[in-house]
């Protein structure tokens, strides 16, 4: 069934595709939404084009019109896309054609190739942007809940076993550095991104003789002091989707980061733990237990992670096997993208909102920690500051730990006798060692959970995020 080629490339073709095969090749229906990056470049290249005197000013004026017509007919939710035209690139470009003649003109020293790496650069500067915002105000409702319960001390856990005390603060402020380094790596993305492709054509560049730093400029690929930055190789700029695995690979620990806060929260929000309340906003009930409130943004956002390193790992795989240069095969580039970009946008506002509706309870992190033995490590300590050596003292302690847990007591209801006989540079005084106050007021050194070093992250994070 020959039919005639809609397409812009038909010249050659005696048959259009078959209708399989436009359903199958068609890629508008995603990367629609790069149409106000499309619609920029081709605004640039054009300026271009008239700047080196390829078009005229009239042409250009009258291509920017078009563009600016057919960007406010998309917003507006009037424009048709048309599968058959394959791409976003085609369609805007037809219906440029259809309005305005000159547009004939605009794809003049420009190919698809180097167009569409154009648009997602000017994407990924903004998705970049756009996740960086929300991801500070996820740092924020940190920061809040940190400051709400800022008095309030819980077991550190390795292994899952209690370990050590630590303010709440300290560990939500380990969360808060996990987000923060997220939100430089969004920035270091942005900043790769910022090299504009246009001018590497198809692969080779072009026998027209374009200004690239011209179009450079007019599309803000700049640096610091303003001045363009363009791509040093055509055929790696018409290849490359480093910035996809980049910004995937962005999302993917982003969302790693995520998982291992809400699995916390999952944990200290079960009747077990008992230290927060969930914002009921957040979470759902049982169809059948009338009793449940499960932690359902939690549990999603540990989800969500798993498809974001899905992503991740579709472009690896997309890209490994290609030859040089463009192939077919990368406009699967995009859905992964999109699809990791529109899923941690998602999960920075949730991973916010529940954050913000967390309501800790002080009575169980008190009884928490209490637990003498969190204190164990400081008794060791003790022992190595009248002379012991550490190992020796780790095995004093242990030994005390045991007579403890033979007498079916507390740590610090031992007596001074009891350990002595364990150890003879164990003192009268061995029991302060379990005031928490003042063994939380010992741990001062930089990074540390004591209440000068918290002190100084608050006034940090503070400034930081301000
Ligand atoms: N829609 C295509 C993509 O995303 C645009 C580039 C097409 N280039 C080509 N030589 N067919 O990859």
């Amino acid at each position: 069934m020959a039919k005639p080629s809609h397409a812009t490339w038909g010249g050659r073709f005696t048959a259009g595709p078959a209708d399989l095969m436009l359903q199958f090749s068609e890629s508008v229906s995603f990367d629609c939404r790069l149409a106000p990056f499309d619609i920029a470049g081709s605004k640039a290249h054009s300026a271009m084009l008239a700047h080196v005197g390829l078009i005229t000013a009239r042409e250009r004026d009258a291509i920017h019109a078009g563009l600016d017509t057919i960007l406010a007919q998309i917003a507006a939710g009037k424009f048709t896309w048309d599968t058959k035209l394959e791409d976003v690139h085609m369609n805007i470009e037809q219906a440029l054609t259809k309005r305005v003649p000159a547009a004939a003109k605009l794809h003049t020293a420009r190919s698809r190739n180097d167009q569409v790496a154009t648009d997602m650069r000017l994407w990924f500067k903004f998705a970049g942007a756009v996740l960086r915002k929300k991801i500070l105000g996820a740092e924020r409702a940190l920061l809040a809940a940190a400051e709400a319960n800022r008095d309030i001390l819980i077991p550190g856990y390795t292994h899952l076993q209690r370990a050590q005390p630590v303010p709440l603060a300290h560990h939500l402020f380990a969360w808060l550095e996990m987000l923060d380094r997220d939100r430089a790596r969004f920035a270091d993305v942005a900043a790769h991104a910022n090299w504009c492709p246009l001018g590497s054509g198809a692969l080779a560049g072009t026998t027209l003789p374009i200004d690239r730093e011209f179009t450079a400029k007019a599309l803000g690929f700049v640096d610091a002091k303003g001045r363009p930055q363009v791509t040093q190789n055509s055929m790696d700029t018409v290849a490359d989707r480093d910035l996809f695995i980049e910004f995937a690979a962005a999302c993917a620990l982003f969302g790693v980061h995520l998982s291992r806060m809400a699995e916390d929260l999952i944990l200290w929000s079960s009747a077990e733990f008992k230290f927060v309340e969930l914002p009921d906003a957040f979470c759902t009930g049982s169809s059948l237990m009338p009793q449940k409130k499960n932690p359902d943004s939690c549990e999603l956002l540990r989800g969500k992670s798993a498809r974001l390193q899905g992503n991740l790992h579709t472009l690896l795989t997309l890209v490994k096997g290609l030859p040089l240069t463009y192939n077919r095969d990368l406009q699967e580039d995009k859905p992964p993208v999109f699809d990791s970009f529109d899923q941690s946008a998602l999960c920075a506002d949730v991973v916010a909102g529940t954050l913000a509706g967390l309501v800790f309870n002080r009575e169980r992190c008190a009884a928490a920690v209490r637990d003498p033995a969190l204190l164990a490590t400081d008794l060791a300590d003790y022992l190595v500051l009248r002379g012991v050596p550490f190992r020796d003292a780790h095995h004093a302690v242990g030994a005390v730990v045991r007579l403890a847990e033979q007498n079916s007591v507390a740590l610090d209801q031992l007596s001074a006798e009891d350990v002595n006989k364990i150890h003879p540079a164990f003192g009268p005084d061995w029991a302060d060692v379990f005031d928490l106050k003042r063994a939380l007021a010992k741990r001062a050194g930089t990074g540390m959970p004591g209440p000068a070093p918290v002190a100084k992250q608050f006034a940090r994070w503070k400034k930081a995020l301000a």
